[in-house]
């Protein structure tokens, strides 16, 4: 499939981890087939969260810094942290917290995160990603009838509520990256809760079509009014619980919600939930430690250019998804398929789309047979870096031909010592994202979440508490009884696809840009395109983001539903591709260098905005 460019992109477009921390200036930093679920879960992992509509964004040009989130109000909170001195770290915390007020379907202090830093040397990984409780067990989600529960019927209640990282990790980053008094991050939200805010569109919509939030008592008081409907778009709400919860944090630190009044509502929440109790306790919440990880870094080349692109080891798949996407595809003469220009902007071409794809699929299987908690789980060979090797993914690009390929498998990049049963699809949901970069260039990549919208429904101390135990497997082991590395153990953290990154120039060092998006198992796809757009195609981070978004799954091709010239879909379905046309709700934040400082891009499809100076 070698095209005239191929040799420089072939060569230079592996993915070469091994060396990443040594060359300076770089920072430093089975056979399967997806069986055994519904088109349903199949779909719900593309389509995670309802759309509110699709609303054009400018991008916005800055000079010393910016910061990007998903909602105006905690946008300006960070703006207005960063404006009055404090650091990319100290604007992520307040944009945080406001989000946990603001956009309490995605994310907050009832969930966990993870966050990529770069303080102008070296990058790190922290990760405040929610643990299983000591009490749970491979059987968590094992009805009665011996089978894998109904999925929203494991999610609503206190069963998949895994014990939250958020607070715990952010006060670990404030310790090591803080400018500003951690109490003084607590403000806008203080403000914003006691005050009121303003109920947005798709706040109103998601509250309005949710199955599930109402038959918590304390959410149904808080989000619905007494007519029983959703508090209409621009109801001034107020929060005096969460208002009470910052104070106390502020005050105290993370100790008052690990231990103490807070800790035990929340475990009261969930133990005595009347038809669906969870096992979190004291003990979990006490216990709970964030981890400084090793960022997977990638060599990457676009264009003859060389790029590090650094993102969320597992627990994530993200990152390794990600690279093993952009590494596959630069096997291929992907490089020689430039996207067309349409009435309706850029749009990729049904030849890129199917490889695309294709080595999505790929990506996914290794996903689906190998990612789990590394506490836990060994990787392939003994090392994730085996899945990015460059021998391992020109192999894996060598089963790519001019037609769908019928199943997409595992492959076996090193020898293993455990060897994994593919973890069937389940649905995946919400998260937000939040890129920052201060006035120094220090820079924050944070992916956020409760996982489900409202997480697991239950409304405590003014925050919802998550259900991240539902990106576990249900099963702990396939038909034959060949464990899943995604399993659930005690303490263990379930896999995530969550994808911070962080791009860097190869050759300077530089910071060139930072992104991420919510979107459960799509989130990698978002975040490939986006990447592909900016890297590759020379794409503004904002026109990048606006590319239309597709997926890739063994059921079907999903597209963004109207982007797609018809002849696109149509030459996809003669290479054999199921095409299924769909809303895509990704919430793309990125921001990147330019000559004159900084250009960010918010996902038209949710409510984001870029502020700076
Ligand atoms: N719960 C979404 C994720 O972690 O990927």
């Amino acid at each position: 499939m070698a095209g005239p460019s191929l040799t420089a992109l072939a060569c230079s477009a592996l993915l070469v981890l091994a060396g990443c921390q040594s060359q300076p200036p770089a920072p430093q930093g089975i056979s399967s087939t997806f069986t055994g679920n519904t088109p349903t879960a199949q779909q719900a992992a593309m389509q995670p969260e309802s759309g509110s509509g699709y609303t054009r964004k400018p991008g916005w040009a800055t000079q010393t810094y910016a910061v990007a989130a998903a909602n105006p109000l905690a946008t300006a909170a960070g703006d207005q942290v960063l404006k009055s001195g404090g650091s990319a770290v100290d604007a992520a915390i307040a944009v945080q917290l406001v989000l946990t007020l603001v956009e309490p379907q995605s994310s907050g202090l009832g969930g966990g995160a993870f966050l990529m830093h770069f303080d102008g040397k070296t990058v790190e990984a922290y990760d405040g990603r929610e643990t299983a409780p000591r009490e749970a067990d491979g059987r968590l989600f094992i009805g009665a009838d011996g089978k894998p529960m109904p999925f929203q019927q494991a999610v609503v209640g206190g069963r998949s509520v895994g014990t939250p990282g958020l607070l715990k990790m952010l006060e670990q980053v404030h310790q090591a990256h803080g400018k500003l008094p951690w109490a003084a991050l607590f403000a806008p939200a203080i403000n914003l809760s006691e005050r009121g805010f303003p109920v947005s569109q798709r706040l109103h919509t998601l509250i309005e079509t949710d199955p599930s939030l109402r038959s918590d008592p304390v959410a149904a008081r808080y989000f619905y009014g007494a007519d029983g409907h959703a508090l209409p778009v621009g109801t001034i709400l107020r929060n005096p619980e969460l208002t009470q919860t910052l104070r106390q944090i502020a005050a105290g630190g993370s100790k008052v919600f690990y231990q103490g009044e807070i800790a035990q509502a929340m475990v009261d929440k969930v133990r005595n939930h009347p038809t669906n109790p969870g096992r979190l306790s004291l003990a979990d919440l006490s216990a709970y430690q964030p981890k400084k990880r090793t960022p997977l870094c990638a060599d990457y080349s676009a264009n003859s250019k060389p790029y590090l692109i650094c993102g969320f080891p597992p627990p994530s798949s993200g990152m390794l998804a990600i690279g093993q996407i952009l590494g596959i595809l630069g096997n291929t003469d992907a490089a020689l398929q430039p996207p067309q220009a349409t009435a309706q902007g850029v749009v990729p071409s049904a030849n890129w789309l199917h490889l695309y794809s294709e080595a999505a699929r790929l990506a996914f299987a290794d996903r689906a047979a190998y990612i789990g908690d590394p506490d836990f789980v060994q990787a392939p060979g003994g090392d994730w870096r085996s899945l990015l090797a460059p021998g391992y993914l020109l192999e894996r690009s060598r089963l790519i031909g001019p037609q769908r390929m019928p199943a997409a498998t595992a492959g076996q990049p090193a020898p293993l010592r455990v060897g994994y049963a593919p973890m069937p699809p389940q649905p995946e949901y919400g998260t937000s994202h939040i890129s920052i970069i201060d006035k120094d260039g220090n820079a924050v990549a944070m992916t956020t979440t409760i996982e489900a919208a409202f997480g697991s429904r239950q409304m405590v101390k003014g925050f919802m508490l998550n259900n991240e135990l539902t990106d576990f497997s249900f099963t702990p082991t396939d038909a034959s009884g060949q464990p899943i590395a995604n399993s659930v153990q005690p303490g263990k953290r379930p896999r995530s696809s969550m994808s911070p990154t962080l791009v860097f120039d190869r050759n300077s060092g530089q910071l060139l840009a930072s992104v991420g998006s919510p979107g459960g198992a799509a989130i990698i796809h978002y975040t490939a395109k986006t990447l592909y757009g900016m890297l590759n195609w020379g794409l503004n981070a904002q026109h990048a983001i606006d590319l239309p978004n597709f997926g890739a799954s063994e059921t079907g091709l999903p597209v963004e539903a109207g982007r797609f010239p018809p002849a696109t879909l149509a030459t996809l379905r003669q290479r054999g591709h199921d095409v299924k046309e769909q809303e895509m709700t990704s919430g793309l934040q990125a921001i990147e260098r330019t000559g004159t400082g900084y250009f960010g891009g918010a996902d038209p499809r949710r409510e984001g905005v870029v502020m700076g100076d």
